[in-house]
């Protein structure tokens, strides 16, 4: 008898790390249920995907921020495949938030869809993993969470690793693993929220310099440690955090005000 094929939620799945993580499932032949508020880009990632691989994907317009739309996520992928195995956990918004510039309104917008929706997904499906009495989450959460940053980023990059560790007690008992992945810097629309060409450009330095290899993150190294997390290979691995960061995760923040502040506000 062949195995069911597994089935993934990927939150966030239309942008730059999701998409790769949800392809590298594919290639896995996970069938993949791209989640993202963004409608238009999760059709045109899932309409790629057809083309590309012959496990099934599916794109779903998700509001992470919205316990309703999260909600309604759960029932959708339960009345189209019947089963999930593997939540990805990778949905997040960036604002401006060091001390001096934090606003209760980025706060709050950040920690819906950063720190409460994860929690809330998951609980919405457990009922799958009982059934079938198995399955893993694999959490994004980022290397600030040990080198600081800005405040209510690694705050709720903090908490998700919290988080990770609390599934993993929780759910041990039907048999599901629960780790983080903690990527270092990687451009996309997240990273260069607010920040113009320029600034992007030294900052991508200035990370190169405190990365001991010889180079910068891709989003596939990303979905490559997703993709070993959520596979039976992991299977006895719950709890941990996995940086995929080259190494900087042993490194200090650059001695800069760029990647904490912006240069206008120094
Ligand atoms: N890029 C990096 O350098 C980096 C480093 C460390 C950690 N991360 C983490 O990786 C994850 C993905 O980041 P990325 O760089 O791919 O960003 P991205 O902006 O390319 O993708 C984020 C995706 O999330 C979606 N999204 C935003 N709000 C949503 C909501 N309310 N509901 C559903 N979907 C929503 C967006 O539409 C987008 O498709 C985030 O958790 C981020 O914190 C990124």
């Amino acid at each position: 008898m062949t195995d069911p094929q597994r089935v993934a939620i990927v939150t966030g799945g239309a942008g730059k790390l999701g998409s790769a993580i949800a392809a590298r499932l594919l290639e896995d032949g996970v069938a993949v249920v791209v989640a993202d508020v963004n409608a238009d880009a999760a059709a045109a990632t899932v309409a790629g995907f057809r083309a590309r691989f012959a496990a099934p994907s599916h794109s779903v317009t998700a509001d992470l921020g919205s316990v309703d739309s999260i909600e309604s996520l759960a029932r959708e992928v339960g009345e189209r495949f019947g089963r999930l195995d593997i939540v990805v956990n990778n949905a997040a918004v960036n604002r401006r938030s060091t001390l001096s510039e934090l606003t209760p309104e980025a706060w709050d917008v950040m920690s819906d869809v950063n720190l409460r929706a994860p929690a809330i997904l998951v609980s919405r499906v457990l009922g799958f993993f009982k059934a079938q009495n198995g399955g893993s989450v694999v959490n994004i959460a980022s290397r600030n969470w040990v080198s600081g940053g800005p405040v209510a980023y690694t705050t709720m990059k903090a908490g998700i690793v919290g988080m990770t560790r609390s599934f993993a007690t929780e759910l041990a008992k039907y048999n599901v693993t629960a780790n983080a992945v903690a990527p270092s810097f990687i451009e996309s629309d997240f990273t260069s929220y607010d920040r113009d060409d320029e600034q992007m450009r030294r900052l991508m330095e200035q990370y190169q310099a405190i990365t001991p290899l010889p180079r910068m993150a891709e989003p596939r190294d990303v979905a490559n440690a997703v993709a070993f997390l959520a596979s039976p290979a992991a299977s006895f691995i719950t709890g941990e955090v996995l940086h995929v960061c080259g190494g900087a995760q042993l490194a200090p923040l650059p001695r800069t005000p760029l990647a904490v502040e912006h240069p206008e506000r120094r």
